[in-house]
């Protein structure tokens, strides 16, 4: 059965009418056009889905669209500047090469900022285990992690360059 959901999605307010059974994933998708956010599996194990909820990362295929609704969601699309200056974890990725063929990297970047925002101290060993549910199948995880550490550094207003070091 349709039903009407509303939300804001990357600080614009949308409001669509959906079937009850679809997912967050595919709204974002396939009604809204933001395909930054990916579907890499059919388990909710890849991660490559993921977004923010109300500002935690949730992966977008565990949940209904109709659950998300009267949430604040963003996706990868919303996390650089309007003027397109790049999010100090989206900047990382780019310097530290944190990416192979690129398809995990929305997920690994939207769950990178939330694990750094509850913890902005976090250890080498936290973002490997914090990333525990986001899958790279390049097993390019030696500079993903090294990118999320320079990021950390960076959103506390560091810089990329002596997080790296
Ligand atoms: S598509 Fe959501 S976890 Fe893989
Ligand atoms: S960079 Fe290819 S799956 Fe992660």
């Amino acid at each position: 059965m349709p039903c009407t959901v509303s939300m804001t999605v990357n600080g614009k307010a949308v409001s669509r009418e959906v079937e009850e059974r679809t997912l967050l994933v595919t709204f974002l998708r396939d009604q809204l056009g933001l395909t930054g956010t990916h579907v890499g599996c059919d388990t909710s194990q890849c991660g490559a889905c993921v977004v923010h909820i109300d500002g935690r990362s949730v992966k977008s295929c565990t949940m209904l669209a109709a659950q998300a609704d009267g949430a604040a969601v963003t996706t990868i699309e919303g996390l650089a500047a309007a003027d397109g200056t790049l999010h100090p974890m989206q900047a990382a990725f780019r310097e530290h090469h944190g990416l192979q063929c690129g398809f995990c990297t929305p997920g690994m970047v939207m769950s990178a900022v939330d694990l750094v925002t509850a913890n902005p101290s976090l250890s080498e060993h936290d973002v490997r285990e914090g990333l525990e549910g986001n899958i790279c199948r390049c097993t390019g995880y030696h500079n993903i992690v090294k990118a999320v550490m320079a990021g950390a550094e960076a959103m506390q207003g560091g810089t990329m360059k002596a997080a790296a070091e």
